[in-house]
């Protein structure tokens, strides 16, 4: 049986521990990928990790490189390509240099790699995944971005904090994009199928929404840099659910036309946003609706906006990925 290629353009925390997380579920073979100032670190870090399979009982191969021929036949790329925040820095700030990474990534991915699934980390994620969507040409089922999967551990991490029990036994839903206005939705959110609202009070659940809100930036302030091993579990849980075409249902940034009322009738014009997806070997297989009450319309309302002016920013400022 052919084992799965997953490929991961960078080799900096996110993409190396996304290469971690994927040899040890054993996903399939892994290509760690960075600039050629980079390439021994990128062939160090595999290396590295392929020491680890005696131990830790895999068989993946993992290859180090900066050349984008060894990406060939992928089943699916990670995009992780782009510099991180420091303190004091917004997601959004990062912008315009992120672009050009990720452009100059993504050009590379569709030459090489036209008939992979592409899943793209690097931030600002919003902006990045409507990035790498114009200028692969990919149809909009293989085009997706990372970021509820990890979102909603941080909000289902928050909860079992405060209720002492297990993370295994909270689940929840998280909307929108991946800025501090994301959505988690409280009302969809269950502990074993007992509605939060039974086990906590308002007060707490409204502190575990704004702690998961602004949890990238914690992580931040803490470490002078962005988080990556929840990032990168998030973006394997994806990989997984792929290539294994296992049909979870995971929030994504995925695209949205007629869906969640991003651009009615607007074909395409949609927007890539925070939504529940059936995830499988086709990439994203379906958007999952749900029906909101008045309140958490607003907030996504306002979350979508948010991702409308990142996209328009990007327009702007690079008029030919309009
Ligand atoms: P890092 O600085 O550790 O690694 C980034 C890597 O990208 C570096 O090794 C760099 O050499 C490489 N790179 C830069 N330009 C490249 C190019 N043209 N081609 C190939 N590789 C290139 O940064 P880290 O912490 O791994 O973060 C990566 C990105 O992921 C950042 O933009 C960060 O904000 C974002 N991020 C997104 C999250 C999400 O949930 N969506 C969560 C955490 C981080
Ligand atoms: C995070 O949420 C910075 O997007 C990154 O940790």
């Amino acid at each position: 049986m052919r084992r799965a290629k997953i490929s991961i353009i960078g080799a900096g925390n996110v993409g190396a521990t996304c290469a971690h997380w994927a040899a040890a579920k054993e996903l399939g073979d892994i290509v760690l990928l960075d600039i050629p100032e980079k390439e021994g670190v990128a062939k160090g870090k595999a290396l590295d990790l392929m020491q680890c399979g005696p131990i830790e009982e895999f068989d993946s191969r993992v290859t180090g490189t900066s050349d984008y021929k060894d990406i060939q036949d992928s089943d699916v790329v990670v995009i992780t390509a782009g510099l991180p925040r420091k303190p004091g820095m917004s997601r959004d700030d990062l912008i315009t240099t992120n672009v050009k990474i990720v452009r100059a990534v993504s050009e590379q991915v569709a030459k090489f790699a036209p008939g992979a699934v592409v899943i793209v980390v690097s931030n600002p994620l919003d902006a990045m995944v409507y990035t790498a969507w114009k200028v692969t040409g990919f149809p909009t089922s293989r085009i997706l971005g990372q970021a509820g999967a990890l979102d909603v551990a941080r909000f289902r991490t928050f909860l079992a904090m405060e209720l002492g029990c297990s993370v295994e036994d909270i689940q929840s839903l998280l909307l929108g994009g991946h800025g501090d206005d994301m959505v988690p939705l409280p009302r969809f959110t269950s502990v074993h199928g007992i509605p939060i609202d039974q086990l906590l009070s308002k007060e707490v659940i409204d502190r575990c929404v704004q702690r998961a809100k602004v949890g990238g930036g914690e992580i931040v302030q803490l470490m002078g840099t962005s988080a990556y091993y929840a990032p990168a579990s998030g973006t394997i849980q994806m990989v997984e659910a792929i290539v294994k075409d296992k049909k979870r249902i995971l929030p994504c940034a995925a695209y949205c036309e007629d869906a969640y009322g991003v651009s009615p009738g607007q074909k395409g014009q949609g927007y890539f946003v925070g939504v529940p997806c059936v995830l499988g070997s086709a990439g994203m297989e379906k958007v999952v609706e749900v029906k909101f009450q008045p309140e958490e319309r607003k907030l996504m309302d306002e979350s979508i906006s948010h991702v409308k002016d990142l996209v328009s920013t990007v327009r702007k400022i690079f008029p030919d990925l309009a």
